[in-house]
């Protein structure tokens, strides 16, 4: 069973059809590449499967479960937390609060409470420490915890996106362009975080725009056009593919 099964989902905004009948599945434990053209319908879709928008038409189904109309909340419970496009950080709060941010996903423990510093929730804000710093020694940015978030560089500004979300507990991950406006050493920086955080056993679906990072590091890739599948295969199928060269034609992003 498919880990995420995508089955003739539509996204329709008034006239324009940003995703069209597009059947899709990701497989448990792979990094899977989402490209496409600008307004290809990439993020769209990554809007569909967290809830934040209901389908025109269609199902999909997490772990079995038909999860199509559930909201973003009831999806990150699941496990399918995603970063956004644009960096989302608390800019004015530390880096290590951003990411005890991030856990209170998980937390059982009444916003009240930890208001009135109960001893319950004062040790339930120590294991969100201790959970928080782990996150921040496997991502690389221990060193910067006191650091305001606005003061980080870009590279590690992302790479905190990505902490925040891995204090959600995902299951399935999906990075809306997370090497966006990285330089070359910090892009390969974050590729191998990818494959990192892969290892600790969490599926990826990554969209990106930088061929390198994508023929580098995702197993499988599937491609999008129109809001249409185009095709889908190994880095090296995906290539060669004739469509995926017309989609791309004149655009600035294909250097495979
Ligand atoms: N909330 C919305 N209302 C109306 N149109 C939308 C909305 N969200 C997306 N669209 C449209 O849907 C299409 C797909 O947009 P989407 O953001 O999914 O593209 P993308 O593949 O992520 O592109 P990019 O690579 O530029 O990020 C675009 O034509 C966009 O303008
Ligand atoms: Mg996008």
């Amino acid at each position: 069973m498919a880990l995420l099964d995508i089955q003739k989902v539509s996204m329709h905004f008034g006239g324009l059809k940003a995703i069209r009948e597009l059947d899709f599945a990701v497989q448990q434990g792979e990094i899977r590449g989402l490209i496409g053209p600008n307004g290809a319908g990439k993020t769209t879709l990554f809007n569909v499967i967290s809830g934040i928008y209901l389908p025109t038409r269609g199902r999909f189904f997490f772990q079995g479960q038909d999860i199509t109309r559930l909201r973003p909340h009831g999806t990150a419970k699941l496990g399918i937390i995603r970063t956004f496009q644009a960096i989302t950080l608390f800019k004015h709060f530390s880096v290590l609060r951003n990411v005890m941010v991030g856990c209170h996903l998980h937390s059982h423990y009444s916003f009240f409470g930890s208001l009135l510093g109960t001893p319950n929730s004062l040790r339930h804000e120590r294991e969100n420490e201790a959970r928080s710093m782990e996150i921040l020694e496997f991502m690389g940015l221990a060193r910067y915890k006191d650091e305001l978030a606005m003061n980080l560089p870009h590279g590690h500004q992302r790479a905190l996106g990505i902490s925040i979300a891995l204090a959600g507990q995902p299951s399935l991950l999906m990075l809306d362009e997370p090497v966006t406006g990285m330089n070359p050493e910090e892009s390969a920086a974050m590729m191998k975080l990818i494959q990192k955080i892969r290892d600790r056993g969490i599926t990826i679906l990554l969209i990106e725009h930088d061929m390198k990072v994508v023929m580098g590091i995702c197993e499988r890739i599937t491609v999008l056009n129109f809001g249409e599948k185009i095709a889908e295969g190994t880095p090296e199928e995906i290539r060669k593919d004739p469509d995926v060269h017309e989609a791309y034609l004149g655009g600035e992003h294909y250097v495979a």
